[in-house]
């Protein structure tokens, strides 16, 4: 869909469609991607983050029901799943639901945080955000959800609750392990800058992106990250593992918590080689994220390319969570002329790369590595040049 007055034009037709026009005119909210620039893995592990939310994103009409307490859902890029309907409240996850039980698990979740829905809602989505491409899809309809809910019923939520609370859904619901960091630069993120977040105690600051003559360029390996929720529990596990041995002699509160030389010099207390490998990508991932932020602020972008670069590595080598089609993008790119730097972004197991490209050379960049990777694996790659855009909120169309 071209613009936000066409886009909103169709969405509204194929709601009254599905929804009939009893509730009044719905209202529009709008929910971004995020990309990941560095910091990978790291949140859970109480590390740094360094995301931006972007402008692919997610949107929803959407409008109270009155005389029913259920809940109506469909999705624009679903139509096969065609409407989804339950109970606004006691909701539990349902296999058959799908997608549907992301929004839902978030009704769930701000009901036991003592926001019961006091009516029904009927909500359409549709979204130009590619899903299962590691752009943080599962996010940005939970925030949007919960954006929706408060912006109709006046919940009152705060950005980080927002944020908080959308986690907990998937979580606690879908059953996905994830850390914060998706959720946060969904909510707090804003345009023009990234979101450097310590997750542990979730102080952040917004940095604004000094890329001036410089593009940020996702590449999609158009492999889904099939393995993500399994794999992404089992890395979270052996990162457990790795800090129950070094809590055996120091009170380690997180991996976050250590220094590259602390952590080396401890290392030795961890018994199992893959959990040490694991545990020594959280710990030097934290350290490259604090050394990427602080050279995007001295606009030193050659260090910053350098520690992207480093960071792939350590996620295909220590981590093990990047994948041939993955690989064969960064390394494409790292050939390149005009790119800064390049990696993996997101869990990992497919899904998309994130690139710093001259801005002159980005066509040049997309034909060519877009030409290498179909050579090398067979299948083409999608290319978005990113802006870094607000977070979730409700939009109000421009004249
Ligand atoms: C997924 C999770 C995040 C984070 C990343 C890896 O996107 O949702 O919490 O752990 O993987 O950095």
């Amino acid at each position: 869909m071209q613009d936000i007055h066409d886009m909103y034009g169709r969405m509204l037709s194929r709601f009254q469609e599905l929804f009939g026009t009893d509730g009044g005119t719905p209202a529009l909210f709008r929910s971004p991607g995020r990309v990941n620039l560095i910091g990978e893995h790291t949140d859970y592990n109480g590390g740094h983050v360094f995301p931006c939310a972007i402008s692919l994103g997610i949107w929803a009409l959407a409008a109270p029901r009155q005389g029913t307490d259920r809940v109506r859902l469909h999705s624009m890029n679903f139509e096969a799943d065609g409407t989804t309907e339950a109970p606004a409240r006691g909701l539990e996850y349902r296999e058959e639901r799908g997608w549907a039980n992301y929004p839902l698990g978030v009704l769930r979740v701000l009901e036991e945080a003592g926001h019961p829905l006091p009516a029904g809602l009927d909500l359409l989505f549709w979204g130009n955000l590619p899903g299962g491409a590691g752009l943080s899809s599962s996010a940005s309809i939970e925030v949007l959800t919960a954006r929706v809910a408060d912006g109709l019923f006046g919940m009152g939520l705060q950005g980080v609750e927002t944020a908080l609370l959308a986690q907990r859904a998937e979580n606690d619901f879908v059953g996905m392990k994830c850390g914060i960091m998706d959720q946060f630069a969904v909510t707090m993120g804003r345009r023009n800058c990234a979101v450097f977040l310590d997750c542990a105690t979730l102080d952040f600051k917004l940095v604004p992106l000094n890329l001036d003559g410089f593009r940020i360029v996702i590449g999609n390996t158009n492999k889904p990250h099939v393995l993500a929720g399994s794999e992404y529990n089992l890395r979270r596990a052996q990162c457990e593992g790795a800090l129950e041995d070094l809590r055996r002699v120091r009170p380690v509160k997180a991996l976050g918590d250590l220094t590259e030389p602390g952590f080396k010099y401890l290392s030795g207390i961890i018994r199992n080689p893959v959990n040490l490998r694991r545990a020594r990508h959280a710990v030097t991932e934290n350290q490259r994220t604090l050394d990427a932020a602080r050279a995007l602020s001295l606009a030193d972008l050659r260090t910053f390319g350098l520690l992207m670069r480093a960071s792939h590595l350590s996620l295909r080598d220590d981590y093990e969570v990047t994948c041939p089609e993955l690989d064969a993008l960064a390394e494409l790119a790292w050939r390149q002329p005009g790119v800064i730097g390049a990696r993996m972004t997101g869990a990992g197991f497919g899904g998309c790369t994130v690139n710093v490209v001259e801005r002159h050379l980005v066509s040049r960049f997309i034909r060519d590595v877009g030409a290498g990777y179909e050579l090398q694996m067979g299948c083409a790659p999608r290319f978005y040049v990113a802006d870094a855009a607000d977070g979730a909120a409700k939009v109000r169309l421009p004249k």
